[in-house]
């Protein structure tokens, strides 16, 4: 299966080689992560594969690969979140996944979800701080994933909500409630 997906992503992203490189940064960071933290390995490394596959389409592809327009609508603020919940559509209804966990985690890989799966808080961790990701806070968060890897995805979301902010973006409503669950889980708040 692995193998298979990789032949296919190569195929995939033959005009966009920075693409497939941060495709595999995030697999060799979430399959690291996985073992240390004992998550599920083949399912991380599965998703963190398929987590981008259809972000280089166009809005009208992700759009009709999603159908559901239940779907469509909770993201019509967010469409860059378009290509993860497409992502997900791809992989049930084109290469026949139907391990939840894995489809969880590239449906969610942008912010998580509340009482998300370990895999998926990986694969979540792992697209923020993987090698290629050029911005200072990325090998911090990459070093406390390894050590305390729910500490590092507060981290990672709080800082791309203040990097929102700071644009004068309002980050996406459940980016926010996910954020505040994590934050009040651990007792920070
Ligand atoms: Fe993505
Ligand atoms: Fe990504």
């Amino acid at each position: 299966m692995i193998n298979q997906i990789e032949t296919f992503l190569i195929r995939q992203f033959e005009d966009d080689s920075h693409r497939l490189k941060h495709i595999y940064g995030v697999r060799s960071v979430a399959v690291e992560l996985a073992q240390i933290h004992h998550a599920n390995v083949y399912e991380v490394e599965v998703a963190s594969l398929l987590h981008d596959v259809m972000k280089n389409a166009s809005y009208e592809a992700q759009l009709d690969m999603i159908k559901d327009p239940v779907v469509i609508d909770y993201f019509k603020d967010v469409p860059v979140a378009y290509h993860a919940a497409a992502g997900y559509y791809y992989a049930k209804d084109n290469l026949g996944i139907t391990n939840p966990t894995i489809l969880e985690a590239i449906f969610y890989h942008m912010w998580g979800k509340i009482d998300m799966s370990l895999e998926t808080m990986i694969v979540c961790v792992s697209d923020f701080c993987e090698p290629n990701r050029i911005y200072p806070k990325a090998k911090e968060i990459y070093k406390l994933a390894k050590v305390d890897i729910e500490l590092a995805f507060i981290e990672a979301i709080g800082s791309t909500i203040d990097y929102l902010r700071k644009h004068g973006v309002e980050p996406f409503k459940d980016q926010l409630k996910i954020y505040e669950y994590y934050t009040k889980k651990k007792g920070l708040v």
